[in-house]
């Protein structure tokens, strides 16, 4: 099968390479999906995971991409709860080979089915970025209605789906990012917009919840709108400042077949917009993982 693949740690995005690769092997509990449209992060060739396997072996050439959407191929040694020639979208593990690939061997934990009125080429933006904007939320910020969020990055993949999910959950949200970002968040629904390079981040006041994407200065210097009993939330990296009375959390994105789902279905509600920027075949991650590419939104690759 073709497939992109990444040998040499120190070559970057120029290292990617498109390659005729063995089929992958069903595991127990597997399932290999027939990938028709893959989404990449475009930090992740610095993840160890993406060089070494859970032990640290070297596992390379391996293959990068951690979502997909596609149709059950076949199912490996004991596989239940999906079948052959069904539509699934969801997360490979992080230290297997990815979805940037005609064929990824998945387990079928990740994957939740997807309905035949949602694209391919939606469903395969929503894993990470749903999922993660969720978790951080609800699940270790515990948002709820009527606080007041300040979230960076919200033009992003991550921060412009936790824009929609915390106003629908009935958040007071100020969303933050460049100058050009302002009118597409508050589209999304936020309230406010902080430009960070220009505009004063104290503007937002005491907060409940700060949701961070972006890292380095922007996160320390969120620490302090927190208010006590409050959460600063992480996902770029993990914060070496914490609100005074508050907590301070970094994690990384678990699967989640059930909150798939119920992303899914906000989608096909019209309740949920993921923003995809290009739409890309195979041949041309290349130019996409090196952000030569600027449109606003998620690439997503096309494979099948
Ligand atoms: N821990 C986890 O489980 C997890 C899960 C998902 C993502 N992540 C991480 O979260 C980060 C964001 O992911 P994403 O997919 O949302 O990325 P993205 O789509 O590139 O979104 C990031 C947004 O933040 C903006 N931004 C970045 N630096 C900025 C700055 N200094 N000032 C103003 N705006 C700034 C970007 O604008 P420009 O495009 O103009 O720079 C973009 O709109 C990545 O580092 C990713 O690896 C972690």
């Amino acid at each position: 099968m073709r497939a992109i693949t990444v040998r040499d740690r120190d070559a970057g995005a120029g290292g990617l390479a498109l390659t005729d690769v063995p089929h992958p092997h069903a595991a127990e509990n597997d399932v290999i999906v027939r990938v028709h449209a893959a989404g990449f992060t475009p930090g992740e060739l610095d993840w160890p995971s993406t060089w070494t396997d859970r032990a640290g072996r070297d596992r390379t050439p391996s293959i990068p991409g951690h979502e997909l959407s596609g149709v059950v191929a076949e199912l490996g040694y004991g596989t239940t709860g999906l079948t052959v020639g069904q539509r699934v979208f969801g997360l490979t593990d992080w230290a297997r080979d990815g979805s940037l690939a005609e064929y990824a061997a998945v387990e079928a934990r990740n994957l939740a089915p997807l309905a035949a009125d949602l694209d391919h080429t939606v469903a395969a933006a929503l894993p990470i970025s749903g999922l993660t904007a969720w978790q951080g939320l609800f699940d270790h910020a515990g948002l709820a209605t009527g606080q007041t969020v300040v979230i960076h990055g919200a033009a992003g993949g991550v921060g412009s789906i936790a824009v929609q999910l915390a106003c629908e959950a009935g958040a007071y949200v100020i969303g933050t990012g460049r100058a050009a970002d302002r009118e597409t968040v508050l589209g999304l629904g936020a309230r406010a917009f902080l430009d960070l390079d220009g505009e004063d981040l104290h503007q937002a006041g005491e907060v409940d919840v700060v949701f961070d994407v972006i890292g380095g200065d922007v996160l320390d210097r969120s620490a302090e709108l927190v208010r006590p009993g409050g959460t600063l939330v992480s996902v770029a990296v993990p914060p070496t400042v914490r609100p005074e009375d508050g907590r301070a959390v970094f994690f990384v994105v678990e699967p989640d077949r059930a909150r798939l789902a119920d992303l899914a279905h906000r989608v096909r509600a019209g309740r949920l917009k993921p923003i995809i920027g290009s739409v890309r075949p195979l041949a041309e991650t290349f130019a996409a993982f090196a952000r030569h590419d600027r449109t606003p939104g998620r690439t997503i690759i096309q494979v099948g």
